[in-house]
């Protein structure tokens, strides 16, 4: 009889840990069935294809992922795709693991067409023997300095509420750009969902993206698993790992670092010293005469900005002081604004803030136009202007009640800015607004004959 009871005690025990066991299991073994079924699928055929350039504007370099490995990682490319003898170069590919619980993979193919004819449009290819995507198409520069690109700029485009999107690929489509800038915050998150959301933002943007080099930075919604999701899909140029590079686009020098070091140090302190001494040193470089005379525009462009007018904004402390700014509390190391200064850097591109807003010439919280009348002519610091409206799930941002006297317009249409480089004297803005069926509600000339430091 006891025996019989022990045995009954025991079963009930046995049940009972299973039943917990299985419960525990079960989130484990959802993760395992979702992962299976992805690798059960083969997903040879090439997805997510965008531009860069590459170390020169005649290099474009050709990205794109597949779910399985294929070993292979082709561009065939012609001026004319059907009646022209395909060009053949291959690349090469790096399996990328997510971090996220279930590590998803994927391979991601990069491939340099090096040395092309200048001012040539060309239609590839992209894949492997297992697959090929669509014939796209893209236009390579002209030679030399002495032509007039134009861009699209923004920052802060996610998944979700794109607005700016389809305005962009229309523009795109219609051949109006010749690269696109996007400043840093993608998808909402690139990581989210185990890196689904990156994977579908990068479907979402090829109708831009596998057209135009698309030319990016770091925002502070990469930071997951130290920026990896933005390491791996994005390609800039340089032999870095695209958190900071420059290029030259005409009369333009592009300048793109990350600011994101400033707030990330767990990282590593070495990427904030290592991207400030380069930052002096590539700076350094573009001021050499002959190089200033070839290229007299320095443009810079990163995400958090120096300048806040946005109540909210954690980056700005009581005094609305950012480290970008300033440098490192309390240390004041590694400041941008003097640097930039310094460096006759002409205009500053930042995002972060979801809204547009365009500053007097500015250093120190003090403007310095040019002259009451023309204050961007021959103006006597940096023009600064915030980009970050195109569009995400975190919606818009309210400015302050009271606006500092340094903000020259702002908007609060979901938008973004286009930027011609007429010659080394005119630049023209103007800010779209898709809330306004795309119409133009601020545009301003920055007119220049010397370029250099400023003090
Ligand atoms: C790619 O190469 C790996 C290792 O050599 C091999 O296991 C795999 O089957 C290959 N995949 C294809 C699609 O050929
Ligand atoms: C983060 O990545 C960078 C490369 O972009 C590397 O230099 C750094 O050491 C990494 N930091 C950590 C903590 O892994
Ligand atoms: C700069 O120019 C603008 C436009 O003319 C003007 O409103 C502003 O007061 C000027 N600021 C200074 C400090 O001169
Ligand atoms: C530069 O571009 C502006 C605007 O198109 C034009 O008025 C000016 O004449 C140009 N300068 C030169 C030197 O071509
Ligand atoms: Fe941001």
């Amino acid at each position: 009889m006891v025996n019989l009871t022990l045995l009954f005690l025991l079963l009930a025990l046995c049940v009972a840990s299973t039943v917990q066991r299985n419960l525990e299991l079960e989130e484990d073994a959802n993760v395992q069935q979702n992962l299976a079924q992805d690798l059960q699928i083969v997903h040879y055929q090439p997805e997510q294809v965008h531009l860069a350039f590459g170390d020169s504007l005649q290099d474009i370099v050709v990205t794109w992922s597949t779910r399985s490995s294929t070993n292979q990682s082709i561009v065939n490319f012609a001026q004319d795709y059907v009646h022209d003898k395909l060009s053949v170069i291959s690349g090469s590919w790096q399996l990328f693991e997510d971090g996220g619980k279930q590590a998803r993979t994927q391979y991601i193919h990069k491939v340099t067409l090096p040395a092309l004819q200048p001012g040539t449009r060309y239609e590839y290819s992209c894949g492997s023997n297992l697959g090929w995507s669509a014939v796209y198409s893209f236009r390579t520069p002209p030679a030399g300095d002495k032509w007039s690109p134009s861009l699209a700029i923004y920052g802060d485009m996610g998944n979700e509420n794109a607005q700016s999107l389809a305005r962009l690929q229309q523009d795109t489509q219609l051949g109006m750009y010749d690269a696109i800038i996007h400043v840093g915050d993608f998808a909402y998150d690139m990581d989210t969902d185990d890196a689904r959301v990156g994977d579908e933002f990068m479907r979402q943007i090829e109708t831009v993206a596998a057209y135009v080099p698309y030319m990016v930075c770091p925002g502070n919604h990469e930071e997951k698993y130290n920026f990896s999701n933005y390491r791996a899909r994005f390609n800039m140029p340089g032999n870095g790992d695209s958190l900071w590079y420059s290029f030259n686009m005409g009369p333009v020098h592009f300048v793109s670092f990350s600011t994101e070091v400033y707030y990330f140090i767990n990282y590593g302190m070495k990427l904030l010293t290592k991207q400030f001494e380069w930052l002096d040193q590539d700076l350094a470089e573009a001021n050499l005469p002959e190089n200033r005379a070839k290229r007299p525009w320095i443009i810079t462009f990163g995400h958090r900005p120096m300048y806040c007018s946005d109540d909210k904004e954690y980056d700005c402390n009581g005094k609305l002081e950012t480290y970008i700014r300033q440098g490192l509390p309390t240390l004041k190391w590694f400041g941008l604004e003097d640097l930039f200064y310094k460096h006759g850097v002409d205009v500053e591109f930042f995002a972060h803030e979801h809204f547009y807003t365009r500053l007097w010439p500015i250093y120190d919280f003090k403007v310095y136009n040019g002259s009451a009348e023309a204050p961007y002519t021959n103006p006597k610091a940096p023009i600064q202007i915030i980009t970050g409206s195109a569009g995400c799930n975190e919606n818009r941002e309210p400015f302050s009640n009271n606006l500092p006297d340094w903000n020259a317009f702002h908007s609060n249409d979901y938008g973004y800015t286009r930027l011609k480089a007429h010659n080394g004297t005119h630049l023209y803005f103007e800010q779209v607004s898709d809330d306004k069926e795309g119409q133009i509600v601020d545009s301003f000339w920055v007119i220049k004959d010397k370029h250099g430091a400023y003090a």
